[in-house]
């Protein structure tokens, strides 16, 4: 099973994410009738705003989900601007938790990461938990990212070698999958694939051109192992 992830981030306005999934419905429409939809789960992450309108547009197709980019490390309660996965859970099935932009802007402390995943696990959301380095503790989740920061929004993807290498460092438990965030996109993402050892990606700017993305989606299908 490979997975494809989608971080818009705040990169778009709601115009913007409409004519985001229409163009990317119109592509999968099209070829809905060729694509091996057992092989893959795509997961988008839209901002809190969003994803009921995305939930609703693309509910007719099996093959994908929605993540939120964050969430609460608290419960419901009097949190004014928090959102908690028991919220979270009607609109998504994934949450991204621990990204290193949010470590860094959001000064998320390794604490508040481990709050966060338990939050989700008692309300049913999957997580997918990001680390920059062996430092970041490698905690149950469903998916994870290796994310180095040097990667991030720089077109500097790193070295497929240096990926499965962290992967043998970071550890990922049996059944958790190892996903490569990073500058990812249709051009570079064959190197990965062919060592076998990646599952597949976190993008942030190549996730924001619907046909970009699409592309990497293809490509995926067709490396299936
Ligand atoms: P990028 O972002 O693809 O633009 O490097 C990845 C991420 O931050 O998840």
């Amino acid at each position: 099973m490979y997975y494809l992830v989608a971080n818009w981030k705040s990169e778009m306005d709601f115009h913007q994410v409409k004519a985001w999934c229409f163009t990317f419905l119109d592509s999968i429409n099209y070829d809905i009738g060729n694509l091996n939809q057992q092989e893959i789960k795509v997961i988008l992450g839209p901002s809190y705003l969003y994803l009921r309108f995305v939930q609703q547009t693309f509910s007719r197709i099996p093959f994908i989900y929605i993540a939120s980019q964050d969430v609460s490390p608290l419960g419901k309660g009097k949190y004014t601007g928090f959102v908690p996965a028991e919220s979270v859970k009607d609109f998504c099935e994934y949450a991204i938790v621990g990204h290193s932009e949010r470590r860094k802007h959001a000064r998320e402390s390794e604490e508040e990461i481990k709050k966060k995943l338990a939050e989700c696990k008692k309300h049913g959301v999957k997580t997918i938990l990001c680390v920059r380095e062996t430092k970041d503790q490698l905690y149950a989740s469903d998916i994870v990212a290796y994310e180095p920061v040097e990667a991030i929004g720089t077109g500097a993807n790193a070295d497929a070698t240096h990926v499965v290498e962290m992967k043998k460092k970071l550890k990922p438990a049996k059944g958790q999958a190892y996903l490569y965030g990073g500058s990812a996109d249709d051009k570079n993402i064959d190197d990965y694939l062919a060592t076998g050892e990646v599952d597949g990606f976190l993008v942030g700017t190549a996730s924001l051109d619907p046909k970009k993305f699409f592309a990497m989606f293809q490509k995926m299908l067709g490396n299936e192992r």
